[in-house]
This record gives C-alpha cells, sequence and structure tokens, in this order.
C-alpha cells in the first residue's frame, strides 16, 4: 500500500505563526509536525510515501525529508497550486497511486497508541473504502459518520449544524484503486473544494465503505489551531517523560517496521550525536 501525506493549506487559523512557514513545519513539542502522521504511515509498514504541499514550502519539505532513502523509505513530492480540499490529493497522486491501494493521512493529524497501528496494519489490502471514528463533544466541527452493528458505514456529513452522531471522522482514509476515478468524478462544494467526505460519499453509496471505531488507548489530536498546537505538545512531553520513549521519531519508525536493520539505526543515531533524540534512537539498539 502506498501513502499521501496532505500538508498544503493556508494554515489561517494559526496566522501570524504560519504566514511565512508551511503549518506542519511548526513544532510539536521536540519535532516538526509532519513526522507525526509520517511515523504513523511509516510505522504501519507503507515506505513508499507522496508528500503534497504548497510550491512555496515544497523546497522546505525536501531539506527536511530528502528522498527517503537514509530510512529505507521512499519520498516523492508533488505541489498543490491552490488548497483545493484534500480529495485533491488522489487527482494530483494519480501516476503515484498507479492503481494501488492507498493512505491518506493530514499533516496536521497525530495519532498515538500501539493499537492504532495494529488496526492501520489490518487493511494493508482492502476492497473499497476504510475510515476511523472517534467520539467527540463539538461534532459541528468536524465531518461525522453515522454506521450500523456491521460498521457498515449509513451517512456521512461534513460539518453539520444538526449533527446525527457524535463520531468525527480523523485525517486517516484508506481506499482502494478506485480511487483516483471517483476523485475525478467530484465537483467543488459550496467552500470551493474537492471534500473527502463526498469522496467517502461514493464508497458508501456502493455500500463499500467500512469504518473502525478508535480504541479507548489511541489519542489523536488535530493540530489546526493555537489551543490544539499547544496541546499536543504537551501530550507528547508528558508522554515521552513518562513512557521514555520518543513518540513521531521517523527513524525509530523505520527501525521498528523494518524498512532500516541496527546497523543502519546506528548509523542515523551518529547524525543526532549529543541530543537526546541521538541517545534516544541508540537506546533502541541496546534494547
Ligand atoms: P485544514 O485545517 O482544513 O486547512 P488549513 O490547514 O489550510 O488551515 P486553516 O483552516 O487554519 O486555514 O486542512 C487540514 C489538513 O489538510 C492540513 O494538514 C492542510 C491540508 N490541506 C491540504 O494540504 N490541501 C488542501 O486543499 C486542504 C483543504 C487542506
Amino acid at each position: 500500500m502506498k501513502g499521501i501525506i496532505l500538508a498544503g493549506g493556508n494554515g489561517t487559523r494559526l496566522y501570524p505563526l504560519t504566514k511565512a512557514v508551511s503549518k506542519q513545519l511548526m513544532p510539536i513539542y521536540d519535532k516538526p509536525m509532519v513526522y507525526y502522521p509520517l511515523a504513523t504511515l511509516i510505522e504501519a509498514g507503507i515506505h513508499e510515501i507522496l508528500i503534497i504541499t504548497t510550491p512555496q514550502d515544497l523546497p522546505l519539505y525536501q531539506r527536511l525529508l530528502g528522498n527517503g532513502s537514509r530510512i529505507g523509505c521512499s519520498f516523492s513530492y508533488i505541489e498543490q497550486a491552490e488548497p483545493n480540499g484534500l480529495a485533491q490529493a488522489f487527482i494530483l497522486g494519480e501516476e503515484f497511486i498507479n492503481n494501488e491501494p492507498v493512505a491518506l493521512i493530514l499533516g496536521d493529524n497525530l495519532f498515538y497508541g500501539t493499537r492504532f497501528i495494529d488496526q492501520l496494519k489490518k487493511h494493508a489490502s482492502l476492497d473499497g473504502g476504510m475510515i476511523f471514528a472517534s467520539k467527540v463533544c463539538d461534532p459541528q466541527r468536524y465531518g461525522i459518520v453515522q454506521f450500523d452493528s456491521n460498521k457498515k458505514v449509513i451517512d456521512i456529513e461534513e460539518k453539520p449544524t444538526h449533527p446525527k452522531s457524535s463520531f468525527a471522522v480523523p485525517g486517516i482514509y484508506f481506499y482502494d484503486n478506485t480511487v483516483v476515478e471517483k476523485a475525478k468524478k467530484l465537483r467543488p462544494s459550496k467552500r470551493g473544494e474537492l471534500e473527502i467526505t463526498d469522496l467517502n460519499r461514493l464508497y458508501m453509496v456502493e455500500e463499500r465503505l467500512q469504518v473502525e471505531v478508535l480504541d479507548h488507548g489511541t489519542a489523536w489530536l488535530d493540530t489546526g489551531t493555537i489551543e490544539s498546537l499547544m496541546e499536543a505538545s504537551q501530550f507528547v512531553q508528558v508522554i515521552q517523560s513518562r513512557q521514555g520513549v520518543l513518540v513521531g521519531a521517523i527513524e525509530a519508525a523505520a527501525y521498528h517496521s523494518g524498512s532500516i536493520d541496527q546497523e543502519q539505526l546506528r548509523h542515523l543515531a551518529e547524525e543526532f550525536k549529543g541530543n537526546v533524540y541521538g541517545d534516544y534512537l541508540k537506546s533502541l539498539i541496546s534494547n
């Protein structure tokens, strides 16, 4: 399965922070935001990844992440000239997807939990679409999903005024290889975007959209506002200091998922010599 990270957008809710620099390069505690969704994909065994971002930010992502070979992955890049919506990712990524199943993750979504990684791994080959659901107190802010006892989606709505359920759809989606042709059928919504909710509806009407509820042990944080950005940093700090793990370390994710071996990890740890990140990578080898 291939992976796409959407790291474009305007980030207006974080202005002036994001006026000159991409939102997904902002720090979440001790790492750039994009590391967290990237580590999630890598940990789930998805090693061929397309990063979609704005023309002005693309060189920065290339500088940060390179072609992925240092961690046994392949990263490629495509510009999204305007933020025309999440579902445009599949049109821009058509050549990259090349008739294979694909996972899309939003560059400002952070997931934490080992059971979640197991949930993701189960969907490496799938027929149809697969989304997740997480109970929230403010459903008006999200895409909302209603489903039956067989986890088949009955309805899905974007930011409804009167939500029919309190299950929000987090920013990670899995699709089979019909996603590109479906995305091409979409028309811009009232707010002028190709909506992921409309794409999901196309799978839903075919009765091929499944939903999986996030496990209680899984944390999902969306970091689009100042408060949530701060909360995410605090969350990462607390987990790291209490559990002694580094959340969102892409080299560690690569090691855990087998795209690099112990010797390669040792080499990578040297890049961060004399810093806690490097010390952590080294500690994985001795364990
Ligand atoms: P949003 O948070 O909806 O949009 P935004 O990042 O532009 O922020 P704001 O509302 O503050 O202006 O986007 C969710 C994620 O998807 C985020 O990581 C940016 C990304 N995105 C794109 O890459 N392209 C797009 O066309 C859109 C709409 C979002």
